[in-house]
């Protein structure tokens, strides 16, 4: 059962915790969470310059399953289950393309751009099947700042925008819709996911841990901001270390000022803004020069994926205004010690004698509101 941290004699006792084994190892609760949590909540699914035109589309991978995000018109992106509403083929062979409607490879039923059936071949006549509820299954999306976001339910309780709200003036002055996908690191670690959210929750261990985030972050003042995430969104950055510009490991910019900050004379001394979803994380972080997006993806109890996007502004050209090593350094670096430290806690939470022991108030003050967070959702 789970205390809150008291004051005795002035002294802060920590006595929160984070959940019972249970909870890191069930196959059950897994399942309890795909239903709640996973199947639920908005995450990210890429960005509009993926679909610049009509037809377009992609595959995006999320809780086992698989959805196409297409662009139907100039203005309206769709995203369908890919599930053939005949006996259930994934409709699509390669994981990105453009096409005029998605026929099935198996018996070549065919449905439009919108996800409704077209062509069923053979049925004995056309009236044989209703064309009407044969539409392919809907997921909910939304774009935000020409970031594209996908929810399972395809009639969420809540709007991405009523969640988080409108892009801040910052973030408009950045012009994300104006980047493009310069980098993508795949990370399949072996924990269960919401290890994986304590770990990105806390920087206890940043200082031991992490020394390319030591260079390019202000760890202590990252303290102090995650204390605010209880809830299902937040909104912010990360505090750069004083005197850097952006994240890089001199802290100099790596490519050029995104949006209408390239046309200002004289650049801010530092630029740091984004957003963030809870309790499967979407982490959106904006600086200058570039964007940082790392998203996770539940594969089971035991597993999860790690997913880190860079992008930098569309006109900046490889070789001449970045390079895609220099931009990714700092966060590669940090991730691969992070599956590192994650798979081996992994590894002792499964041990039958794993309880957890106090959390540091200060330091691992957003963990526990999380996991609150996830347990609400659980009892729903
Ligand atoms: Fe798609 Fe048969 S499963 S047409
Ligand atoms: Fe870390």
């Amino acid at each position: 059962m789970r205390q809150e941290n008291i004051k005795v004699n002035n002294v802060v006792r920590a006595t929160e915790t984070t959940l019972p084994r249970e909870n890191y190892v069930s196959s059950e609760i897994f399942e309890l969470e795909h239903r709640n949590i996973f199947s639920k909540q908005w995450t990210y699914a890429g960005h509009i310059s993926q679909i610049p035109k009509i037809g377009d589309y992609f595959l995006h991978s999320y809780a086992g399953e698989s959805l196409i995000i297409v662009r139907e018109s100039a203005d309206t992106i769709r995203a369908h289950y890919n599930v053939c509403r005949h006996r259930g083929s994934q409709l699509t062979k390669s994981d990105s393309g453009t096409v005029k409607s998605f026929v099935c490879p198996y018996h070549q039923w065919s449905f439009a751009l919108n996800g409704a059936l077209r062509r069923a071949p053979m049925m004995p006549d056309k009236d044989c099947i209703d064309y009407e509820k044969l539409s392919l299954h809907p997921a909910a999306v939304e774009v935000w700042a020409g970031l594209i976001f996908v929810n399972l339910d395809p009639a969420p309780a809540e709007s991405l925008l009523e969640l988080v709200g409108p892009p801040s003036e910052c973030v408009q002055k950045l012009q994300p819709e104006n980047m493009k996908e310069i980098v993508r690191d795949l990370l399949r670690v072996q924990a269960n996911w919401k290890t994986l959210l304590e770990n990105y929750l806390e920087c206890y261990h940043c200082a031991g841990s992490h020394p390319e985030l030591g260079i390019a972050f202000d760890i202590q003042s990252s303290y102090g901001q995650t204390a605010d995430w209880g809830g299902s969104c937040f909104i912010g950055g990360e505090p750069l270390r004083k005197g850097f510009r952006t994240v890089s490991m001199t802290g100099e910019l790596v490519s050029k000022p995104l949006g209408l900050f390239a046309e200002e004379k004289e650049l801010p001394a530092e630029v740091t803004d984004g957003m963030g979803l809870l309790p499967v994380l979407t982490r959106v972080i904006f600086h200058l020069d570039h964007a940082i997006i790392h998203t996770m993806n539940p594969i089971s109890e035991r597993e999860v994926e790690w997913t880190t996007r860079w992008y930098v502004r569309s006109d900046a050209v490889e070789g001449v205004d970045y390079n895609p090593d220099t931009v990714a350094e700092v966060w590669r670096a940090t991730n691969a010690e992070d599956k590192e430290l994650c798979e081996r806690n992994y590894r002792g939470v499964l041990s039958r004698r794993f309880i957890s022991g106090p959390l540091n108030p200060i330091a691992e003050g957003a963990v526990r509101p999380a996991l609150n967070l996830i347990e609400k959702l659980l009892t729903y």
